[in-house]
Parts: C-alpha cells; structure tokens; sequence
C-alpha cells in the first residue's frame, strides 16, 4: 500500500544565513522524507524562504537594494547551503511567489466572508522620519526597570523585564534615530477566539505530540486573543484585497506558503493539487517544526485552515532546539556556526550523522558537543562501517577476481540473523526515534566487527588451502556492509551512493533479503576521510562577532516569534553607501590604553582604560582577548569610536569601541597610528 505523502520544514526567514540550528531540522525531515522514499511510498518534500517583512525591508533598504534582489540572493544561499548537506527538496519555493498571493488572498477572503475577521483602529509607534509604523523590536531605550540604556521595545537584556514600548524611558526609533510618536491606524484581525471549540478537541486528536498539546492547552485558559494580521505601508509583503495601503503580516501568508509550494511543484510535475489539499485528498500531510513555532502551527494554522473550508494536517512533528557544547548558539562564542562555515571545513554527513544520534520523538534540545562529534563520527562511520568494505574488498580483488562467493554456506544463518532487527530499526525512523535506530543500525555494526574479528581473514590470507572460508568471509562481510549502509542511507545518502556503487547494486530496503552472491564489485576506493581535529576546532576558532562592536553584540540570537523577528543585529553590518556627513559624524580619537585586563566569565573581552585626551578615561569592552595579552597592550597608541552612545553590557558600561580589523586569515588586529600621534587627536 503505497502511501501519497507531502512533508515540509518550516520556512527559514529570508533575512539570515542558514546556521547549524536550522540544519537540525533540515535533517530530521529529510532523513523522514527519504526513509518514506525508501519505503515505496510516494512522497514529495517541500519548503520555502519566508521572504516578507520589515526585517527584510528595512535589510534592503540599508544595503540600498530592492527587497525582491535581497530575498533572490538569500534564495540563491540557502538552496547552495541546503544541496550542500544533501536535503533534497523537490521543490524549494519562496513565499514571495505568485501562487502564495493567490492562496493567501483566497484564505483571507473565505475568512472574511465566513465573519471571522474584524477591523478596528489601533493606537502604535510611529516613525514619522521613516514614514512607518515601528514593530516593537525597532524601538530603542532605557529599561523602566533596571535604567539600562539601548534595550529593546519589548523587553530588557540586563534584567530580563518585558514591558510595552510606551513604558521605555526616552524611546527612539531604531529605524531612524527619531522620536517615535503615537499614531491610529485600522488593522485587520483574525477571531482566533471563534475557534476554541475545535482547537481544544482538535490538538488532542493525535496530529501533535502529546507534549506540545498539553503546552497548548495552557493558552486556553488565558483565552484566545485576535491576532492582528495587518500591517501598514510602506511593508514588503502581500496586499489584503480591498484594503489599500494594508499588507498581511508575515505570518500571514507563511503558513499558506506551504500550499504554495505544493501548487508550484503539481504545476511543474504533472500533479494534481487537490490530491493534496483539496477537502477529500486522501494524502497524508506532515509538518516538521522547531518548538519556538508551536504556536503558529498548532493553533493560527489550523483556524486558518478550518475557517477557509480546507483539510488539516495529518501529523505536525516538533523539535527542540540546538545547544554547543552545551550552551546556545552565540556569536561571541563563536559557536553560532553558519551552514557555509562547516562546509568549508567538513564532511556534511557527520553532521547529519551526529544529529540523527541525538535526535528522538520529543521536544527536547539536543547538544551538538564537539568531542563527541569527532568521535562519534570518526568511531562509528569510518571505524565502524567503511572499515569493513576498504578490509573486505582487498581479498576479493586479490584472490576471487573481484567476485563475490556463489553462497554464504554455513554463515547464511549469520547474514539472516543480521535482517531480525530490520523492521524494527524502520519502525524507529517511522516514529522519529532516529537515535534508537542507529544504536540499533551500530549494534549490527559491532556484530559483523566481531564477526570479521573471530575468523580473522587476515590470517586465512595466508593459507592457500583456506581460499574458499576467505571467500565466504569477506562476501559475509561486505554483505553485511550493504546491509548498514542501506539502512543509513536516510541520514548518510551520499555515502550510501558510493558504497552502492562501488558494490555494484541498487538502493533497496526489501532487496537485503536477497545477499549479493557470485557478483562483481568495484575496487575499493575512499568512500569516507576520517575527520581531523583540527578541522572541527577550525568550527569554533572564527567567532563571527567584529571585536569592540555593540551592534553585533547585540541580541544577535533573538527567537522570540512572537514579535516579528528583527534584523537589527544586523542592520548597517553590510556594506551600503553613506555621505560624507554621515561619516563625518563618526568622532575617531587616537587613545593611549592605559590598563587592560581580562574580564571575568567572559571569553572574548578586554576590558580597556582609554586616554583621548581628555580630563576622565574611557572605558571600554573589546573582544580581542583571543588575540592580545592583555598586559602587552598597556602604552601602546589605537583608535577607538569617541563618540558611540554608551552601552550598559553584562559586566559594566562601556563608553566606546577600539577599531579592529579581521578576516578569514585570521584577527584581530588592532589598527595602530604611526609614531607621533598622541592621545585625543581626531582621525579624518
Ligand atoms: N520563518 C519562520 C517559519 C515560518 S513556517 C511557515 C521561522 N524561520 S526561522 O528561520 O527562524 O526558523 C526556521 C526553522 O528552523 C524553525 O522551525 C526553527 O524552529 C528552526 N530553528 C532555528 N534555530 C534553531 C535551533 N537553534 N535549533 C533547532 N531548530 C532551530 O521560524
Ligand atoms: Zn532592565
């Protein structure tokens, strides 16, 4: 019984590069999407960028692009980034596409017209040197709580306090530095209360996790809000019909960006898309999430999907979250690892090895720890299982003429006893129990070791008159190895490929029951380089924060999804274009560091004592610890920004930055002035 099956991961935000965070979910679907294609089953997997929102506009506009060229380029990187781990989309969409207008349009209108959207004017922050209204995360100012400066809209950093923006002591817009006022404007709402009724029985129909319903039954007994699904221009996104100057807030038209990838791969395919979505499609429909979107997914969604008359999911899957070595992803640890970053250093299927043994059926986090990784990945795939076929394959090329034994007489019962934990271990890639399926899949990998062990070819080898057992044995043996490369041919395809092909035969999961016997293989060739140690510590030794500056420093690992995402962290870190006035607003001193020291708890920074000139010191964090002895910077001549608004960090105020260059080749490098310069003269 052939199964019809379409499954997606969430759509990644266009404004980021694809990290190792995201690569854990990447992987936990593909591994599924290709277990089901193992299976027979007819199976297509989807995704999308999520390309709208003021994130991606306000990015563009400081890059002094269109929207639409920033969101074909981060297109273009994440479909690279993705082939490069071998998740193999069939189709890999944007949400900026026709049929998303269309879909999320259609949604909109059958909700409007079933009464389950409402209008009313709002009070919010306004920007009128931008000319738009301020998202929470673009407002800037100091903590009502704590009195800590430059903190966010919604919440503080220092003290952890979470308020409005109206309560921020002197508020500025992170847009344009302006005064935000407070401005009327009609929005658009989404009665999300209209669906309790279902909501409450339907999370608890088996499409989540028992775990993820309980935590959404909480937010019934707050009660379910309208959720406000309009935004203002100027907004990249798509237009709510009838409503000029109005946009559908991101998530709006993300979610329905799933159908819209379908719509587009049916077009292109030959398919009908009404077998996948239509009311009476009999296929079934999988969503896999991380935890930080539960919400979007268990509840937003199917009220959509209940509310414009469509079919629901048939199984929505969450995930937790990433750590290394035991810590969240951080750029000033280093540890915030991009997709391209690992790539130029390893193999991208022991990653996907690593990640499929720490993955089960929950939501739990899973700690991606370095160590580990390089022992695991180099123990089990190289030490484990390649060994066998680089071993086995000598004897046959030099004694049988490349050709398996025409039977594994006595040893048959061996090879069969090898196919008992078959079912189960594709029980466990069903269930999402991957790391249960590969201590399985490594218990028959020690098994065929032992094997190896005891009869000992090597010695066998040596008599002529053993020619036959050898025979057997390494037939026994590489048999034995197709069995284990088939049965991790989800979470390692590429190597999979040419381990089959260089025995000469087909992917088959039903095939194993049948050995490869009286059979021409290939000469062996590397299937697998171990890893050096190196090349992982080369994982963590570039942090990708810019030393000294605050603006990286700055949240950069915010996941709160239910404000919109902001691209803070990362506005004005590309190059754009500025005028000479805006330079000329920069105040560059030469300083004298008078006192440097390490600071405490933290890896990265220096904590400097600046003369410019001036009557009181400076007092400054810079990250260039990894590069300075911090007694050896004492007299010695920088330059620092004079001018930068002080910011209050975890470990005291700092009241500039020191300039300091870095790069693939190594950093930093503190930029010095040539001999004669002194303390306080300005740079031009
Ligand atoms: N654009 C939304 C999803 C819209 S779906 C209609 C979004 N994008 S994201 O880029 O922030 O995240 C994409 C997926 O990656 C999410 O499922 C998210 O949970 C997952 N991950 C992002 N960082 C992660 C970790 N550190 N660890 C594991 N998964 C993580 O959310
Ligand atoms: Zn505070």
């Amino acid at each position: 019984m052939t199964k019809r099956i379409l499954i997606t991961s969430a759509l990644p935000y266009a404004n980021g590069p694809i990290h190792l965070g995201h690569l854990v979910e990447y992987t936990q679907t593909d591994i599924w999407a290709r277990y089901q294609r193992l299976r027979g089953h007819d199976c297509v997997y989807v995704c999308a960028d999520d390309a709208h929102g003021t994130p991606i506009m306000l990015r563009a506009q400081s890059e002094g692009i269109t929207p639409e060229a920033l969101i074909a380029r981060m297109h273009e990187e994440h479909l690279r980034d993705f082939i490069g781990f071998g998740i193999g989309f069939d189709l890999y969409h944007s949400t900026h596409s026709p049929e998303n207008f269309e879909i999320s349009q259609e949604i909109y209108r059958a909700l409007r017209s079933a009464d389950f959207i409402n209008i009313r004017e709002i009070e919010q922050a306004y920007d009128a040197v931008a000319g738009m209204f301020l998202p929470d995360r673009f407002i800037r100012g100091t903590c009502p709580r704590c009195q800590a400066t430059d903190q966010y809209g919604d919440s503080c950093e220092v003290c952890g306090a979470t308020y409005s923006p109206t309560d921020l002591i002197n508020p500025v817009s992170a847009v344009s530095g302006a005064v935000p006022e407070r401005r009327q404007s009609e929005h658009y709402f989404f009665q999300l209360g209209d669906f309790t009724g279902f909501l409450k029985q339907w999370i608890h129909s088996g499409t989540l996790q028992e775990e993820v319903a309980h935590k959404l039954d909480e937010w019934f007994s707050i009660g379910l809000a309208d959720w406000d699904i309009s935004r203002d221009e100027p907004y990249f996104g798509i237009p709510i019909p009838d409503a000029p100057g109005k946009f559908f807030y991101v998530w709006l038209d993300a979610l329905p960006g799933y159908m819209a990838a379908t719509r587009h791969w049916c077009a292109s395919h030959g398919r009908d898309f009404s077998d996948y979505w239509g009311p009476d499609a009999s296929a079934e429909i999988y969503h896999f999430i991380g935890k930080d979107i539960i919400y979007f997914h268990g509840l937003f969604w199917p009220a959509m999907l209940k509310g414009s008359g469509h079919r629901l999911p048939t199984g929505i899957f969450a995930h937790g979250h990433l750590t290394v070595n035991g810590a969240k992803m951080s750029k000033s640890r280093g540890t915030s690892i991009t997709a391209g970053q690992y790539l130029q250093h390893l193999n991208p299927e022991f990653l996907r090895y690593y990640i499929a043994t720490r993955l089960n059926s929950h939501v739990e986090d899973i700690d991606l720890n370095l160590e580990d990784f390089l022992l695991k990945g180099n123990g089990d795939l190289v030490g484990k299982v390649v060994n066998l076929a680089s071993r086995a394959a000598g004897f046959i090329h030099r004694f049988f003429a490349g050709q398996l034994a025409p039977s594994l007489g006595p040893d048959q019962t061996f090879y069969d006893s090898l196919l008992t934990s078959q079912e189960a271990i594709g029980e466990a890639y069903e269930s999402r129990e991957y790391s249960k399926a590969m201590r399985d899949i490594m218990a028959l990998a020690d098994q065929i070791n032992a094997y190896v062990d005891q009869n000992a070819p090597w010695a066998m080898a040596k008599n002529p008159e053993q020619r036959e057992a050898l025979h057997r044995v390494a037939t026994v043996t590489l048999n034995g190895f197709r069995i284990l490369v088939t049965l991790l041919s989800p979470v390692i395809p590429e190597l999979a490929r040419k381990s089959l092909a260089f025995l000469q035969t087909e992917l088959s999961w039903s095939g194993l029951s049948q050995p490869l016997l009286k059979h021409n293989i290939q000469p062996y060739s590397h299937l697998l380089q171990r890893m050096e140690k190196s090349q992982v510590d080369a994982l963590i030794q570039a942090p990708t924060e810019a030393p000294g500056t605050h603006s990286a420093a700055k949240n950069p690992e915010h996941t709160d999804k239910t404000a919109e995402k902001t691209a803070t962290a990362e506005l004005g870190t590309e190059s754009s274009s500025i005028s000479i006035e805006d330079f000329s607003k920069i105040d560059l001193r030469i300083a004298r560091i008078v006192a440097a020291e390490a600071v405490e708890g933290a890896d990265k920074l220096l904590h400097l004592t600046l003369d410019i000139g001036e009557e009181k010191t400076r007092s400054v964090f810079a990250g260039i610890k990894s590069a300075y002895d911090p007694a050896s910077l004492v007299g010695r001549l920088t330059v620092m920004v004079a001018n930068l608004a002080p910011r209050k960090m975890r470990f005291g105020l700092s009241e500039g930055m020191v300039m300091a260059a870095s790069g693939p080749a190594g950093g930093p490098f503190l930029l010095s002035p040539d001999a004669g310069a002194e303390p306080g003269m300005r740079v031009k």
